[in-house]
């Protein structure tokens, strides 16, 4: 396992990434019944853009370092959860602390909700564990995401929000996740379940889209931020969420917020956004 996130924290990807998760969860609390979040690949939780790591790619000038300028009142107030959730880790204003996908989400969850945060890298893992020991929300484990989600699923509450967020980093990544998103989804049919993919020139993104389509799970959701062009060699060009069992409405805040971002973090004209369902809500 050589992928860290601390190296990444914050870039474009984590902005469209955690900006959509803090909506999800936002839409879980509009009903009283308490939710679990299961964090199949959560990392360490938070992460500081000032240290060495974020220091050696610079990748989150890219990302949240472009978010200072406020946008428009309507996309402000759909940012509004991402946004105090970082405001509250960073009292002296700016962004130095950054919150990893288990951080928001937590931070954003009430007293009766749950988490389970998996995170396979041994020293991740740990780091993980001490920075959530005193949450008693938290649940935090050391598994393969495939078994943690097989001995997690369905959630005693019955509601819940899956998030799968792999490195991409070993050859047949996109093929696990489609099976543990088909598994998933056979233990717990009415999840809310987030996969994350990555934008290459390669074609990880089509086989994670063709695999998801042929679920033909209805309120599939897609949404995709692209920053510049794709090019062999060139890394991450954009990222993209799929979302089964989307939220109602969900769809029409994204058509809102995620141009904008794609506008204010594309490289020249490059930005584009796209948000359409791969198989609509009936
Ligand atoms: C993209 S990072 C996660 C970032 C995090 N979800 C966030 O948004 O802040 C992917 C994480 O998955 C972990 N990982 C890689 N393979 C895994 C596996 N098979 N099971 C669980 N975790 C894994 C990596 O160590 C890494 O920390």
């Amino acid at each position: 396992m050589n992928y860290r996130h601390a190296y990444h924290a914050g870039n474009h990807a984590d902005v469209l990434k955690h900006a959509v998760l803090a909506r999800v969860i936002t839409h879980m609390m509009k009903k009283d019944k308490p939710f679990r979040v299961i964090d199949a690949h959560a990392g360490t939780g938070v992460y500081d853009l000032g240290g060495i790591e974020a220091g050696k790619t610079g990748e989150w000038e890219g990302g949240i370092g472009r978010l200072a300028e406020p946008f428009a009142a309507e996309v402000e107030a759909l940012l509004a959860p991402y946004r105090q959730v970082i405001a509250a880790l960073n009292p002296q204003g700016g962004v130095r602390i950054y919150p990893g996908s288990p951080e928001l989400a937590l931070r954003l969850m009430r007293d009766s909700d749950r988490m389970i945060a998996n995170e396979l890298h041994p020293q991740d893992a740990v780091t993980l564990e001490r920075h959530f020991i005193r949450d008693a929300r938290v649940e935090v484990t050391s598994m393969d995401a495939e078994t943690c989600l097989k001995s997690r699923l369905p959630p005693p509450e019955r509601r819940g929000v899956i998030l799968i967020d792999p490195p991409y980093e070993v050859k047949d990544e996109a093929e696990r996740t489609l099976r543990m998103l088909a598994h998933g989804l056979r233990r717990f049919a009415l999840g809310v379940f987030v996969v994350w993919y990555p934008l290459k020139a390669d074609r990880t993104a089509e086989t994670v889209l063709e695999g998801i389509a042929e679920l033909k799970i209805p309120g599939t959701l897609k949404v995709e931020l692209r920053v510049r062009e794709a090019f062999s060699g060139g890394g991450l060009a954009g990222s993209g969420l799929a979302i089964v069992n989307a939220p109602w409405r969900l769809d029409e805040e994204l058509s809102v917020l995620v141009p904008q971002l794609a506008a204010r973090l594309g490289l020249g004209s490059w930005g584009k956004a796209a948000v359409e369902w791969i198989n609509a809500p009936t």
